[in-house]
């Protein structure tokens, strides 16, 4: 291609280059070398159909490998292995000659019931944004691009592609936004795709404020922005907005409609050549990207695959080390996800997998004659058959071989037609059938490990009667054998949970409030979103966010805590392998400040590593917790404000196993708001010159033991300085006992202003 600008284009040219040629890629202009370059899905592997396309997957795509979907590699914890990851599935793109990889997902998990939350990392902002980035990372690395979606708020398949997320301001900013902020200025994705859905009764696709304030003013995006598949309401509008490019094809429809708005004056040509402009230069980098030979090293990316699924694993639970297993242990493994597996979610980022390891296979690797197998339950044509004589035998076999072995190993899931792409669940529980199962089996041995496939969370109303639960998510196409690696522990388990598993679904902080009604669903949870909102309410769990064991054990040091000169904090500490097996463990680092202004929730995860130890090794650990991070988004100036003051620092195994605290102080922002004749007394006596001479002058008043009628009326000092701090300040001018007058007061406004102090 040669060096192009928007310049040296017709205005029919231009408009041609903010829409797609086809379902995946962009429109080619031959008269002056522009080549058109391909989008495929995304995230967790390469979705490339061959042939003639289609929007649903039906058309057949390329073999590639599926790697763990985001749920799985989310537990990981780790950049590292995220990040290599990335670099697998931009090699597969690179030699499939595709020039941006639509993915990663890094929505958050409002509610377990959404049906794409397979596809994204986490509740938490700053586990989604430093895995996010890690996979941006990694895919780029190899020149290929990325598409950071869904941009924004998109946290529910219901309604999809027209409801509101009405969401205020600060969990907006903090909870939603703040992950893509973090890979957005971490990493740098080639583009950010617009979701389907409004924001605050706007839609993404043409919101001024997301894709031009937001995404580049306030974070330096400079990319490319394109709509979700079909995201685009109003194409002249999405233009003005910042939506570069609108997939797939129009017809031509929509870019007539710029060329016409551009005649009528409606859009200002400038707009359309930075839009032009971006589609030229995300051409450009794909241009630079060196040829790749295939074929693809399958076997290699295989086994990557199979590491990164074992890094996925979390072992919720394992009393007596009943895990891992012995070869020469009768194991009876139950459950059909055990011949068919369920190792990735149905939608867009549906892979065709070069291979599927079975985890009975793979066991049987290990176990050879000592492994019995019973199907248990039936999956059919991914739904499980939950009724029926058959369904009495099938159970009745199960308990047979149970009975004979010495641990009985039932892989239990959620049946593929029950979360995908499109829609949500209505309900986290497994299927009845799968419960009965486990419920006979637990009559004939108490010795029995859980496995479970599932994309959403599940609730676990069996965890108290289960000795050993291994939560295996979807794990892509080695999930079969790395299970086997866990259970027989050639792989010792180190993830953990990056969503609570609660006890009830009407435990949930989204519950009542999703998926809302009307075209309109309310984030009424606000803040306290996931373990947020279960440690601010105290809430029991089944197992909380953080949680995972290992067949390890790992002690943590006491920890110290410095703050640097930018003002970022580290957290050292020694942690050290206890135990007779080498493992890895994930460290993590909540903080809270001591006192706040504002809500907060009781401690927020703000760094984690994951840290590999050998038998008895003791290895210093640091972690750096970002001053940005301890921001709140003040609403009254419009940005993000640090406070002043102490913050204690738990570090934890997970958010309700704290092992070592810490407190450091921080020197926070200044917000500087002027005062005003409505300004509380409170607001002037924390102001820094406002403060003395208001005490002074009001002493009495507020408490100094003054003989004022309202001071009589209060049961002492302490409960008047209260009431009076929200008393505006204005209205005390002239107050039957206060000797202050209304100028005088307006002078002292006027002087603190002009001092230009903060006020908190
Ligand atoms: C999905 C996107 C996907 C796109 C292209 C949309 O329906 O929401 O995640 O990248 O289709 O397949």
């Amino acid at each position: 291609m040669t060096e192009n600008s928007a310049s040296d284009l017709t205005l029919e040219e231009k408009a041609s280059l903010t829409s797609g040629a086809d379902f995946w890629t962009t429109k080619a202009i031959d008269r002056v070398g522009i080549p058109s370059v391909m989008m495929t899905d995304g995230p967790h592997g390469l979705r490339k159909q061959s042939g003639s396309t289609d929007h649903l997957g039906l058309a057949a795509s390329v073999p590639a490998t599926c790697f763990p979907p985001a749920v799985g590699l989310g537990s990981s914890f780790d950049p590292e292995i995220i990040e290599r990851v990335g670099a697998a599935i931009g090699v597969e793109a690179a030699i499939e000659d595709v020039a941006v990889v639509l993915g990663p997902g890094i929505n958050i998990k409002r509610s377990p019931l959404c049906g794409r939350n397979f596809e994204y990392f986490s509740e938490d902002p700053i586990v989604s944004g430093i895995l996010g980035a890690a996979s941006v990372r990694g895919i780029q690395s190899q020149g290929v691009g990325t598409s950071l979606k869904h941009f924004a708020a998109n946290n529910q398949e219901f309604d999809r592609m027209r409801a509101s997320s009405d969401v205020d301001p600060r969990p907006l900013r903090e909870i939603y936004l703040r992950g893509f902020e973090r890979v957005v200025k971490d990493a740098a994705p080639w583009t950010v795709m617009c979701s389907y859905n409004k924001l605050n009764g706007v839609w993404t696709s043409e919101d001024p404020w997301l894709l031009t304030s937001v995404l580049r003013d306030d974070w330096g995006f400079d990319g490319l922005v394109v709509s979700d598949w079909g995201a685009v309401n109003d194409r002249v509008a999405g233009v003005a907005a910042g939506l570069d490019l609108e997939m797939p094809a129009s017809g031509g429809r929509t870019d007539a409609q710029l060329v016409a708005a551009v005649r009528a004056g409606t859009l200002e040509e400038s707009v359309l050549d930075t839009a032009a402009a971006r589609a030229i230069d995300l051409v450009r980098k794909a241009g630079e990207r060196p040829a790749v030979d295939g074929p693809l090293d399958v076997d290699a990316h295989h086994a990557l695959a199979r590491e990164a699924a074992g890094r996925s694993i979390v072992l919720l639970k394992n009393d007596d080390a009943l895990l891992p297993l012995a070869a020469d242990q009768r194991i009876a493994v139950i459950g059909a996800f055990a011949t068919e597996p369920r190792f990735q979610g149905a939608g867009s980022s549906l892979i065709n997998p070069t291979r599927v390891d079975k985890a009975l296979d793979e066991l049987r690797a290990v176990g050879g004659e000592n492994i019995a197998y019973a199907a248990g339950f039936a999956v059919e044509g991914g739904a499980v058959a939950a009724s029926g004589r058959k369904a009495e035998e099938l159970r009745a076999e199960a308990v047979g071989v149970a009975a004979a072995a010495d641990v009985a190993v039932l892989f239990l899931g959620l049946p593929a037609v029950e979360e995908s792409e499109g829609f949500d669940r209505d309900h986290i529980d497994l299927p009845a059938e799968q419960l009965a199962v486990l419920d006979a089996v637990l009559e004939v041995n108490p010795r029995v490990v859980v496995v479970l496939s599932n994309g959403g969370v599940v609730a676990l109303p069996f965890a108290d009667r289960v000795p050993a639960i291994i939560e295996s998510w979807l794990l892509g196409q080695a999930g079969g054998s790395a299970v086997a690696d866990v259970l027989y522990g050639a792989v010792n388990p180190s993830g953990k949970l990056t969503e609570t598993v609660p006890v009830r679904l009407e435990d949930n902080p989204s519950f009542g409030n999703f998926p809302g009604e009307f075209g309109h669903v309310r984030y009424g949870e606000g803040l306290l979103v996931g373990y947020r909102w279960y440690d601010a309410k105290g809430l029991e769990v089944t197992f909380p966010f953080g949680h995972g064991l290992s067949y390890t054990t790992f002690e943590y040091g006491s920890a110290a805590a410095e703050v640097g000169a930018g003002g970022d904090i580290t957290v050292r500490l020694d942690v050290t392998n206890s135990g007779d097996r080498d493992g890895r463990e994930i460290v993590q680092v909540y903080v809270a400040p001591e006192k706040s202004l504002v809500q907060r929730a009781p401690r927020e995860l703000k760094a984690f590593a994951s840290v590999a130890l050998a038998a008895g090794e003791t290895r210093a650990v640091e972690l750096v917790v970002r001053r940005e991070d301890l921001a709140y988004w003040d609403v009254r100036v419009d940005r993000w404000v640090v406070e002043s003051g102490s913050y204690t620092l738990d570090v934890a195994a997970s958010s309700r196993d704290i092992r070592s605290s810490v407190t450091v102080g921080v020197e926070g922002d200044e917000v500087h708001q002027e005062l005003t004749m409505n300004s509380s007394i409170g607001d002037l006596m924390s102001h820094p010159v406002a403060g003395p001479i208001v005490q002074q002058a009001l002493g009495g008043l507020l408490g100094g033991g003054g003989d004022t009628a309202a001071a009589s009326m209060m049961p002492n000092d302490e409960a008047m300085q209260k009431m009076m701090a929200s008393f505006p300040i204005g209205r005390l001018a002239g107050f039957p006992g206060l000797p202050v007058t209304f100028e005088q007061i307006e002078q002292l406004v006027a002087a603190a202003n002009a001092d230009g102090h903060a006020v908190d």
